[in-house]
């Protein structure tokens, strides 16, 4: 059966339509027909309509050396410059950047001329103290104005940022800063997420003790919260010390379109993090045409992203896109429940947001809330503002896109639900806004230009209604350059031999629609599991469980969570005996704060069962599908008669907690 016969579609609603950017599905296909007939052409068209360029590129798509492919290579640009300055120049300069709204509700606006100063200085003092061009530096930040002046000050003298999200622990900090090479580390004393003022500055200084961080030079500190730190003398230097004395110009140092803007580290099917490299040119062309056309940002809008700028949306939808089209954005340091679950609705209100992009996870938290607490149902505030909502992160489930549609877009606005990836840099399958019919669930069908398609093992490509692999056929300007360090692992990932490194594999499984051709993602084929729209690899959970002294061995599933999405269900062999009762208890609070130490909260398991071993194949290959089983509570259904010993079946299916 189509998605169209059971669900209902939405069509974009007629005065969006006539003010859309990009309106009605002529003129989508229209620019698919352009793409399709001269792909470097249509992308170059592109590249030099949006961006401004300090050299004009002659060369487009360079795929000699693919998959490391290369875009618009001979172009001179600088990403800070595109942001700022020429927005400034085009009369934008009193315009309001940034609204900020801090955890306890103050609120301060800055201009594109303010941000330019800020940034300014603060790239002005990198520099004074010898970062260079393609020197790696960590930023190890809350939600702020001051994240965004870091990353672009970084943009903006050709150092390449790499953001570590403030929720990742002191092991997780250490392993990226000693991957990137990194020589400065941007931080704050402490963060405030929820009334409550948490330490930044002692985990990213237990960080620095662990050895392997020798590259860091210099430590720069906001001081956010105020709370007592410990500074390193000759290391440590609070921000405003930093930027003393420093001249708000500073003329941006142009860059390649290929040189590496930003390093991103992700979680993939392998234990380690891969550091995503992503360039200048074909990045920000990417970013700016995504606000243009799925968002279709226009001079009047208050966008607001909810994420954070530790995750790649928070890059590209708040650091980068926003800024480079001359919006005025919301940027927001707290969280959705605090001072109650209404905050984000009465932000909206306040600020009079017009598109509103946020996660699943956030919107059924808000749910749940709302039916709780009738006080903080969105129905109580004016959200007449809003015009256009978006989705990213996870599938959004149609009962939570119908309240979301109702609720909060008052069945007036069209949702884009935004499939994409911290490797593909920017939206790659989603709604336009103006011309595309809305049906729950689905994230529509690919961005002008994308060329998505759903595959069987062999790479080819499937009839619409079955499912298979989520591929795409051409190389994209905003795609991933290469995994710091690592480009055969790159290779591997992303273009398998078992497609003759011709398709790039998303690791997501997919499925076309059989009358609309919509796309519908299925969830990921790889061991990388999706919780709050968090990406985690299970393999890096189980390498922090087994860094436990009490843990032999440990496999980690995801089940299904009606909240996160999916949740993290640890099976685990202990050395000793196996506990039962209160002594599990225990050990279970124990294995979760481990992880949370290791890793970061968010990578916390939520279940942990106790076997006396894991059900394996007579090879020794842990059975995964069937440990998907039992996390489920499912009847198991698969063949066991390998196993050598049966009994731990009915042991793994207890849940002691
Ligand atoms: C999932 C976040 C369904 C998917 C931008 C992908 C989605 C992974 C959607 C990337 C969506 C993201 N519908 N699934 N609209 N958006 N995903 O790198 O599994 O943090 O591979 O990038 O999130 O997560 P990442």
């Amino acid at each position: 059966m189509s998605q169209a016969d059971s669900l209902q579609v939405f069509t974009p609603p007629a005065d969006f339509v006539s003010q859309a950017t990009i309106s009605g599905m002529e003129a989508y296909r229209a620019l698919c027909a352009e793409a399709e007939k001269d792909y470097a052409g249509f992308w170059a068209r592109l590249a030099r309509e949006h961006l401004s360029w300090k050299v004009p590129f002659t060369r487009v798509l360079d795929e000699s050396n693919a998959p490391f492919f290369r875009w618009f290579d001979d172009g001179v640009l600088n990403v800070s410059y595109n942001c700022l300055d020429r927005n400034i120049e085009a009369g934008l300069g009193d315009k309001t950047a940034i609204i900020f709204e801090s955890d306890d509700g103050s609120v301060s606006r800055i201009s594109y001329r303010e941000l330019l100063a800020r940034v300014s200085r603060f790239a002005n003092a990198l520099k004074a103290s010898g970062v260079r061009k393609g020197d790696r530096v960590v930023i190890y930040l809350p939600m702020s104005v001051e994240g965004v002046v870091a990353m672009q000050a970084c943009a903006r003298i050709g150092a390449t940022h790499s953001v570590v999200f403030g929720g990742f622990s002191a092991q997780s900090l250490r392993d990226r800063i000693n991957d990137a090479g990194a020589v400065f580390l941007i931080t704050a004393d402490g963060q405030c997420r929820g009334g409550k003022a948490l330490p930044l500055k002692p985990i990213a200084d237990e960080a620095l003790a662990m050895g392997g961080c020798e590259s860091i030079k210099k430590v720069v500190v906001w001081q956010r919260t105020g709370a007592d730190c410990a500074m390193q003398a000759g290391r440590d230097v609070f921000w405003g010390d930093f930027v003393a004395g420093q001249s708000d110009v500073c003329e941006p140092e142009w860059v390649e379109a290929e040189h590496p803007l930003f390093l991103l580290y992700t979680s993939g099917s392998t234990g380690k993090p891969k550091g995503v490299q992503h360039s200048t040119g074909g990045y920000l062309l990417h970013a700016v045409l995504t606000m243009k056309w799925t968002f279709d940002l226009k001079p009047d809008d208050v966008f607001w992203c909810t994420a954070d700028i530790g995750w790649v949306t928070g890059h590209t939808y708040i650091a980068y896109g926003p800024l480079a089209c001359g919006g005025t954005q919301i940027v927001f340091e707290g969280v959705p429940t605090y001072p109650d679950a209404g905050r984000f609705w009465r932000m909206v209100q306040d600020h009079k947001a017009s598109i509103f992009y946020t996660a699943p996870t956030a919107v059924r938290s808000l749910i749940k809330a709302a039916e709780a607490t009738p006080t903080v149902h969105p129905r109580n505030y004016d959200l007449s503002s809003l015009r256009l909502l978006g989705s990213v992160g996870e599938p959004i489930n149609p009962a939570a896109w119908m309240w979301f549609y109702e609720n909060v877009g008052g069945s007036r606005c069209p949702i884009v639900d935004t499939f994409w990836q911290t490797e593909t840099g920017g939206h790659m399958i989603t709604p336009l806004p103006g011309v595309t019919p809305l049906v729950p669930g689905s994230c529509t069908l690919p961005f002008p230009g994308i060329q998505a398609a759903v595959v069987d093992e062999t790479g080819t490509e499937l009839d619409w209604g079955k499912g298979g692999i989520l591929v795409v056929k051409r190389p994209w300007p905003a795609m991933i350059r290469t995994i710091w360090g690592d480009p055969e692992r790159f290779k591997r990932s992303y273009y398998p031999d078992d497609f003759a490194g011709q398709l790039y594999l998303a690791g997501d499984g997919a499925m076309r629609d059989a009358q609309t051709g919509y796309f519908t993602i299925t969830g990921r084929i790889d061991d990388v599991l999706n919780v709050s729209g968090h990406r985690m690899g299970t393999m890096e959970i189980e390498s922090a469980l087994v860094s436990h002294p009490l843990v032999a061995e440990a496999a980690v599933v995801g089940r299904p969570d009606d909240l996160t999405g999916e949740a993290i269900c640890a099976f685990v062999v202990l050395k000793g005996v196996r506990p039962e009762g209160d002594a599990a208890k225990k050990v279970i609070k124990d294995l979760q704060d481990h992880v949370g130490k290791e890793i970061g909260p968010i990578a916390k398991p939520k279940d942990i069962r106790f076997g006396e071993n894991l059900p394996k194949t007579r090879s020794g290959k842990i059975m995964r599908r069937l440990l998907r089983s039992l996390a489920k509570g499912e009847e198991v259904t698969q063949d066991t008669s390998t196993l050598e010993n049966p009994a731990i079946l009915d042991q793994l299916k207890r849940n002691v907690a």
